[in-house]
């Protein structure tokens, strides 16, 4: 990865869908389901590195039955946004995250790292060609879905010598259905997501198959998410399904906000990291630490804590209003969402949509 930044070669499509249809789409677009007329792919091969870095239009992919990706599963991903500008320019939040953390997953999994200034590259020549797909209603966006899969075929178990890196683009609306409503939380004692040593601080595409029966399991409980805890102890608190977790102690200017510390199981989220920095310039403390299941509902039954929320860059933060378990219930405060939380998430999209400064240069301009 040596290799100088690689010049993303445009090849539009001649029938990007008509201005009609696109704003049809637009309208109600939900989460992941609707995709702009064009793609990023670039190619890596052992002994030539990174080539064929192209735009070209959205579009199927023929893949052998032999896939080693498929079989083995050397798939990692990132996601990001870019929003609507007040001027009516777009900006991505924080790509240069995103692309350091793309490099980590890739080196876990054995794959060929992209060079930070290719990723971003990528990110711009997408968003400038669709800008058009960027939608401008409050609460959407344009996320930004690059992922990176195993492209040589055979069925040896070993790093793959061919591999594809690609980005697509979705508009989105609100991630979870019911708009900024708390969610209920099942803490997971028959599944791990992660343990030492494992894949939990990797963004592949394994975690996200080994959480779904654990999901599945969690909302026959009655529970809309799971939240996973470690796998020595199932004590310590790690994630909600795939987002960050924080807790809040306290009220107003004297709060506490704490998010579970990187233990090597976690996903080091972009938005858990940027909220560190926002809750102490809105005057909280805030750090990381560890948190046991004892500890939550001891806090919650002595008025100590006060907000838990989860967050992530796809659904942004989301409170978490009651705990199921196969020891106790529970209600985090009143089970409304929390003034702090809705200070942060207000905060953090402010910025992000241009209707606040942007003191550290998360926002990149497109
Ligand atoms: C997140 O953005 O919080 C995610 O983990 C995205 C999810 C759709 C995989």
């Amino acid at each position: 990865s040596a290799q100088a930044p690689l010049t993303i070669e445009r090849k539009p499509s001649a029938q990007p869908l008509p201005a009609a249809e696109r704003e049809a789409r637009l309208a109600n677009p939900g989460f992941g389901r609707v995709f702009t007329d064009h793609m990023v792919t670039i190619r890596w091969t052992s002994g030539r590195g990174w080539h064929d870095a192209q735009l070209v239009p959205y579009g199927p992919l023929e893949i052998d039955p032999s896939n080693m990706a498929l079989h083995y599963g050397q798939s990692i991903f990132e996601g990001l946004k870019a929003y609507r500008q007040p001027d009516g320019g777009v900006a991505t939040f924080r790509p240069d995250q995103n692309a350091v953390r793309f490099r980590r997953s890739a080196r876990r999994l054995a794959m060929p790292e992209l060079p930070e200034e290719t990723f971003v590259a990528a990110v711009e020549a997408l968003v400038t060609q669709d800008e058009a797909w960027v939608p401008s209603k409050p609460e959407q966006s344009l996320y930004l879905r690059p992922f990176m899969f195993a492209m040589e075929s055979g069925l040896g178990v070993k790093p793959a010598d061919e591999y594809l890196f690609m980005l697509i683009a979705s508009p989105a609306g609100a991630y979870f259905s019911g708009g900024i409503k708390p969610v209920s939380v099942w803490l997971s004692r028959e599944y791990v997501r992660a343990a030492p040593g494992g894949t939990g601080e990797a963004k592949c595409a394994g975690n996200y198959a080994a959480s779904l029966v654990a999901q599945a399991h969690a909302a026959e409980q009655g529970c809309d998410q799971v939240v996973w805890l470690d796998a020595a102890e199932h004590r310590w608190v790690e994630e909600m399904g795939g987002m960050n977790l924080y807790f809040v102690y306290g009220a107003g200017p004297g709060a506490r906000l704490v998010t579970p510390e990187l233990t090597g199981a976690l996903l080091p989220g972009v938005t858990r990291d940027s909220l560190l920095t926002l809750a102490s310039d809105l005057g909280y403390q805030s750090g990381e630490g560890r948190i046991s299941v004892e500890e939550w509902q001891q806090g919650n039954a002595d008025g100590s804590l006060t907000e838990v929320f989860a967050c992530g860059t796809a659904a942004v933060i989301t409170p978490v209003g009651t705990v199921k378990s196969t020891a106790a219930n529970w209600t985090v405060a009143d089970g409304g969402p929390g003034e702090i939380t809705m200070r942060l998430r207000k905060a953090l999209l402010d910025i992000q949509t241009g209707g606040a400064p942007d003191p550290y240069g998360w926002m990149h301009r497109i």
